[in-house]
């Protein structure tokens, strides 16, 4: 591969390090102007500023002033489902309740049904279109999960649908098993029947290596505490990471449990209180918010300065879903956060690189513009961070490069 030189950029931006930044170093980035970056074989070799970029043969690319990041990572999001349930938003907006509609037998059940009854090829276009609109938004990491299936069967075709776009698609997809995202209505009187299925179903997944991560929706009317730890214990056991959907409408102690487990992430965490949010910071895991959430449901933000004072270390992700959120715009997240919550841009920029790629286990390789790691970075159409934030829901995303591969060239995909 030819060596590949990006001279001539007005804002480089980007987090340094290998381990997750919590509390004050979250907003401590790295920001060069008139900045060089050097890619051989897929692997940045140098960031620098300056005329150093010159003595270097290869591709060049004038970057022309303008502002690069290393690629976006969302590491929460629920991919592969099919149908919409636009009906359950408008009910939601005349006042009924998430958990109440779930109770129903609606919401995430509802997308149970549809995901049963559709077809392996349907799936797998549904998720790689959403796949292409991420790209062209940047974001060159996404964790996906399963989950709308419950049944073994179609939990394996959600996760085989992950595998095959794995293959297929130029983004680092990790795949997480969500067997535990609610009781399934055929097992509403046999909870305990219910958890050994996920226990048998975990057994084949590990053996097919379909997914690395098992997650579980830890809520009141869901899975309880303490089914929650027997499922993640075993998950454990089998040799996956964990993670938890903890908190999110209810304390159901979720965050304590991610704490006490040693969680990759816990997600949500809106009930959560300060003392379940130090204790993660020690154990740590990487404290996971999820504001467009938090606007679709029309719910408090996560306190996300009360997390980053108790010392956590915060991803933002989509939490992308057919409910609670029907956006995978990471963008609006980020925007969102600094608007809403009082994270700055460089904190949020942190939270969409660095912490995320250390909770998914790559941030050897990703989450920051370093020598050694690969070279995910995006170039957009401004000169300088605070204009991404300020140009709330436009695209400036110009070129995407994931391996040192041009995967976006001026807005349109390669
Ligand atoms: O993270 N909270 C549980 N799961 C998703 C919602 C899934 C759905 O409503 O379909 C979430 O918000
Ligand atoms: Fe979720």
């Amino acid at each position: 591969m030819e060596r590949l030189i990006v001279y001539n950029i007005g804002t480089l931006a980007t987090p340094i390090g290998s381990g997750p930044k919590g509390g004050a170093a979250m907003k401590a980035i790295k920001i060069l102007n008139d900045a060089y970056l050097v890619i051989e074989n897929g692997k940045f070799t140098e960031a620098g500023s300056g005329a150093g970029y010159k003595k270097y043969q290869g591709k060049k690319i004038d970057a022309q002033g303008r502002l690069v990041t290393p690629g976006l990572i969302d590491a929460h999001n629920h991919l592969i489902f099919a149908g919409s349930r636009e009906h359950e938003f408008r009910k939601r907006l005349e006042g009924a309740s998430y958990l109440d509609i779930l109770a129903a037998g609606g919401g995430i059940l509802e997308t149970v049904e549809k995901t049963r009854a559709a077809g392996f090829d349907m799936l797998y276009d549904e998720a790689a279109e959403t796949l292409e609109k991420m790209l062209l938004l940047g974001i060159s990491v996404i964790e996906a999960k399963s989950g709308y299936g419950l049944d073994q069967d179609t939990e394996l075709k959600q996760l085989k649908v992950i595998k095959q776009l794995k293959k297929n698609c130029p983004q680092h997809i990790i795949a997480t098993y969500l067997g535990a995202h609610a009781i399934p209505s055929e097992y509403k009187q046999n909870r305990k029947g219910y958890i050994d299925i996920i226990k048998e179903t975990m057994e084949v997944i590990k053996r097919e290596s379909l997914a690395e991560f098992c997650d579980v929706f830890c809520e009141e009317g869901v899975f309880s505490y303490e089914e929650s730890k027997e499922i993640l214990v075993r998950a454990k056991e089998l040799g996956f990471k964990i993670r938890i959907h903890a908190d999110e409408m209810t304390n159901s102690g979720g965050a304590r449990l991610a704490a006490e487990l040693d969680c990759s992430f816990a997600d949500h965490l809106l009930a959560s209180v300060s003392e379940d949010f130090t204790a993660m910071a020690e154990s740590d895991v990487v404290l996971v918010a999820l504001p467009l959430t938090s606007f679709v449901l029309d719910k408090p933000f996560a306190r996300i300065r009360e997390m980053i004072a108790c010392n956590g270390a915060l991803a933002l992700a989509t939490d992308y879903n057919p409910g609670s959120c029907p956006s995978y715009n990471l963008h609006l997240v980020m925007q969102t956060a600094v608007i809403k919550t009082g994270m700055t841009p460089a904190e949020v920029l942190t939270a969409v690189t660095l912490n995320p790629a250390y909770g998914l286990g790559l941030v050897e390789s990703k989450g920051s513009i370093e020598t050694g790691k690969d070279a995910d970075f995006i170039i957009f159409n401004c000169s300088n961070l605070d204009y991404f934030f300020y140009r709330l829901g436009e695209n400036l995303v110009r070129d995407v490069y994931i391996r040192g591969i041009n995967v976006v060239n001026n807005g349109r995909i390669v």
